[in-house]
């Protein structure tokens, strides 16, 4: 059992793409078990945060300790839930390796029988909590943008992660889908005791939601539980225009 009370302890990250720095001396204490969201402007450096997490990229300097251990050491022995950021409304990317492909073969065409029960089992008790059991039998194709990505966040909860990090989920869903998604992020987190981190654009609906807001542009720009500690015109300065808020509880202008 884990004493940590840190899911993520990022230390003067830098990262770059050739000469061109994406991250720069970042650092960032994330808590266990809350539902952290990471804004900024696009090309502002979250997917590439992210990356860095998972172990994806090489970064040029830095320390990453995840639930008090380095890096290394915990994804040696611990996998972590992630959605991959996907660049179009017509989410059908699968994020699976060459080797997840030919492992698919070991089903047989008598698909989920292939495995055992109690594995079924705990993938039908995920499905349910994602609302997608009922679509157990659909062609993933055939499914709407908002249940594939819950089909894709079941997929990356199976292996029971104690961190789901997510890019850019809610992409391409309109707003009421936008808001039963983080609902059901909420209850998930509750539900499954996980930590949480999302990559969004929906600056409205994380500061209703989410525990903590990063805001990430080359640095991190701020760290931060509510929406009030925010400077006047810091989204201003952020993503280079004024960001309004939309209360989604009504509707209706925030601030
Ligand atoms: N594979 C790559 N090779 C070279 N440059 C890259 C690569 N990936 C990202 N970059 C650059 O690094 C910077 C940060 O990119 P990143 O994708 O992390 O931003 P982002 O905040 O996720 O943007 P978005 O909101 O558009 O998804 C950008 O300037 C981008 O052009
Ligand atoms: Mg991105």
């Amino acid at each position: 059992m884990q004493t940590c009370e840190y899911c993520l302890k990022i230390e003067n990250l830098t990262v770059a793409y050739g000469k061109r720095v994406a991250l720069e001396n970042i650092n960032l204490h994330l808590s266990k078990g809350e539902f952290h969201a990471v804004v900024g402007p696009n090309g502002g450096g979250k997917t590439t945060l992210v990356k860095a997490i998972l172990g994806l990229i090489k970064p040029l300097s830095g320390n990453i300790m995840i639930f008090g251990k380095p890096q290394k050491e915990y994804l040696k022995e611990n996998t972590i839930g992630y959605l991959p950021q996907t660049h179009s409304t017509n989410i059908s990317r699968v994020p699976l390796k060459v080797i997840d492909v030919v492992l698919m073969g070991c089903m047989g065409y008598r698909g989920l029988t292939g495995y055992r029960k109690d594995v079924i089992k705990r993938v039908e008790k995920i499905m349910d909590m994602l609302e997608v059991l009922d679509r157990r039998n659909n062609l993933f194709d055939d499914l709407s943008g908002g249940l594939k990505q819950r089909v894709l966040i079941a997929r990356a909860l199976v292996s029971n992660p104690e961190l789901l990090i997510m890019d850019e989920p809610t992409v391409g869903l309109d707003v009421k889908a936008q808001k039963d998604f983080y609902t059901l992020i909420k209850k998930l987190r509750e539900q499954l005791n996980i930590t949480i981190i999302m990559v969004s654009h929906d600056v409205g609906f994380v500061f209703e939601y989410a525990d903590t807001v990063v805001c990430v542009n080359k640095r991190v720009h701020l760290h931060t539980k509510h929406k009030d500690e925010l400077p006047k015109d810091f989204f201003n300065r952020l993503y280079g225009y004024d960001v309004k808020f939309v209360d989604h509880r009504h509707g209706d202008p925030d601030a």
